[in-house]
């Protein structure tokens, strides 16, 4: 039997294993997923150390992932099949705002705020106000949209990267009857993401950095419409054009605008320091 023929032999005998599976969707995909495994292989002519060598990747991802540390998000975020993933479900936007990555630190629980409330509960960074409407794609006001808001301190890091079990820079909190919302929060900064690992290992060999534009998480869910899982961008900041997780949008990019320290805030606050504030209305999809 010729080289090519005992190649296809494989690949067909794989694919045809699956064909017992009850569920087609998964048949669907395994089928798929084996078909471009092989066909890969057969691409790079992959050797035996070669296939050694990522399946020690693999391993130390395992290794180095807990609650808190997701080494397998990171690689699907560094290899933009996270942000491809984005893009074939979002076909039909009509007019709703552009999705982007969840990233690794959304946490389920976090603290409920007011209106106007502060979602920093400690972390450091320069004050901004945060304001804007949530609508549906024909400008009708959304009521009682739930908003999660996370993001990085100004020293690159997120809550739950620090041992003390603490939950800031990240809250909730509910739009209004006119579907507005308004908070406090930090004015984004640039970081790397976690790159003490595999992942970082693996970008560190292609010569790629680690560093992420600044960006603002938001998740938006409202009964009756699609969930929203995106960021705001800083406008003018850098890796604007290099993020290290392909998730920057141009409708994403938002102007957070520099305030001296004794200009007036919008709610009264004197935030004793120079201050940011940045305008972001939200359009989601009907279901
Ligand atoms: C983040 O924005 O939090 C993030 C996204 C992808 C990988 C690491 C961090
Ligand atoms: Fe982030």
């Amino acid at each position: 039997m010729a080289d090519n023929v005992r190649e296809q032999d494989v690949t067909d005998k794989v694919v045809a294993s699956f064909e017992t599976a009850k569920d087609d969707r998964f048949r669907e995909v395994m089928q798929a997923l084996v078909r471009h495994a092989h066909a890969f292989v057969r691409e790079t002519q992959l050797t035996d150390n070669e296939w050694n060598s990522a399946i020690e990747f693999m391993t130390a991802a395992g290794h180095i992932t807990t609650d808190t540390r997701q080494e397998f998000v990171l690689l699907s975020d560094v290899l933009g099949i996270s942000m491809l993933t984005v893009a074939v479900n979002e076909a039909d936007l009509g007019g709703a705002t552009e999705s982007t990555v969840l990233g690794p630190f959304f946490v389920q629980d976090s603290p409920e705020i007011e209106l106007g409330g502060d979602i920093a509960q400690g972390a450091s960074g320069e004050p901004s106000w945060v304001d804007g409407m949530v609508t549906d794609t024909d400008g009708r006001p959304v009521s009682g949209a739930r908003i999660e808001v996370w993001e990085a301190d100004d020293d690159g890091m997120y809550d739950v990267q620090y041992d003390d079990g603490g939950l800031a820079g990240r809250a909730h909190l509910f739009t209004d009857a006119e579907g507005r919302y308004r908070f406090w929060g930090l004015t984004p900064t640039p970081y790397p993401i976690p790159d003490d690992g595999p992942v970082g290992r693996l970008l560190d060999h292609a010569g790629r950095s680690p560093m992420r534009a600044p960006h603002l998480h938001f998740k938006v869910t409202a009964p009756g419409y699609l969930p929203l899982t995106t960021h705001i961008f800083v406008a003018g900041a850098p890796y604007l054009d290099s993020d290290s997780v392909f998730g920057v949008k141009e409708s994403l990019i938002y102007p957070f605008e520099g305030q001296q320290a004794d200009a007036p805030t919008p709610d009264g606050r004197r935030p004793g320091s120079t201050w940011t504030s940045a305008h972001f209305d939200i359009v989601l999809r009907r279901q």
